[in-house]
């Protein structure tokens, strides 16, 4: 039974140049003597038949060995559902002035555990909606063009607060002292009280007058500096004993001398303006005494 299978299998597998040629050859072989295309077990192990008759069944053969990997199965049915994602996340706060954003969906549910890909797993629930964002600016077109002019100005303010503290550093070198928002400054020159009076006008500021304690700290350390008692603003020209302002305010401030003001000059005229001493006391005298300068600005 065995050899003609063989045979034909064998045929089969030859090229196709030869088979029309060899396939009688071999059926005729195939035919006559079957062990000719066939290597067939050892004589001794099997019995050859009698009178046309097949022979004993041999022994069984070796166990064969393991066969090759099949081919891939047809695939299996789709998996289940997966299962619905969990709730997402609630959302980021919102940027300020808007709604809060709403959070991100849920994730997507895990696939089937065998089989094709199951269809995706339901989505989760909703996020819940983000933080209220921090309150923001109104945005009006008018408030914003206003905003924006505010801090325009705010730039410019601050440039000119440079500038300031540029030329307050300069004005105060040297012989500057500042006193609140009022500077005083002396060249050093000593004039009668007329032409001091003029100096200050012609520098756009006045002769130093001294309103308060503070400033006429200020004023006493320029005249130490100078070493040379200093010229003040205040005359009483108009009505004898009563000192006044340029601007014809009396004085709200004094630190006289004790006993000024006298009005004795030595020369027995009258004094009708003012001196301060290096240790900051006042003392009227004659106007044409030659004074240190101290204007204020
Ligand atoms: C004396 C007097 C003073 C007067 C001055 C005139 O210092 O104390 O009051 O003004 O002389 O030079
Ligand atoms: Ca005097």
């Amino acid at each position: 039974m065995l050899p003609l299978p063989l045979s034909m299998l064998l045929l089969l597998t030859q090229s196709q140049s030869f088979l029309g040629e060899e396939m009688d050859v071999y059926s005729e072989k195939t035919l006559t003597d079957p062990c000719t295309l066939v290597v067939c077990a050892p004589p001794a192990d099997s019995l050859r038949g009698h009178d046309g008759r097949d022979g004993k069944e041999g022994p069984q053969g070796e166990k064969g060995d393991p066969g090759g990997v099949g081919a891939p199965g047809m695939p299996g049915s789709p998996g289940p559902a997966g299962l619905k994602g969990e709730r997402g996340a609630p959302g980021e706060p919102g940027a300020p002035g808007s709604a809060g954003v709403a959070g991100p969906v849920g994730a997507i549910g895990p696939q089937g555990p065998s089989g094709a890909m199951g269809p995706p797993g339901l989505k989760g629930d909703r996020g819940g909606p983000g933080e209220k964002g921090a309150k923001g600016e109104t945005s009006v077109p008018e408030v914003d063009t206003l905003r924006q002019r505010m801090r325009n100005l705010e730039g410019e303010v601050q440039r000119l607060r440079n500038i300031v503290t540029q030329y307050r550093k300069a004005v105060l070198f040297p012989d500057g002292l500042a006193a609140g928002e009022k500077i005083f400054k002396t060249a050093g020159a000593v004039k009668s009280y007329s032409d001091a009076w003029q100096v200050c006008r012609e520098a756009e500021g006045q002769l130093a007058s001294p309103r308060s304690a503070a400033e006429n700290d200020a004023v006493t350390q320029l005249v130490r500096a100078k070493n040379k008692h200093a010229y003040l603003s205040m005359n009483d020209m108009s009505r004898e004993g009563r000192f006044i302002y340029p601007t014809g305010e009396s004085l709200v401030y004094s630190n006289w001398a004790p006993g000024e003001p006298n009005n004795r000059a030595k020369d027995k005229g009258p004094e009708n303006c003012l001196e301060i001493y290096s240790d900051g006391n006042w003392n009227d005298i004659e106007c044409k005494e030659e004074r240190l300068v101290i204007c204020e600005f």
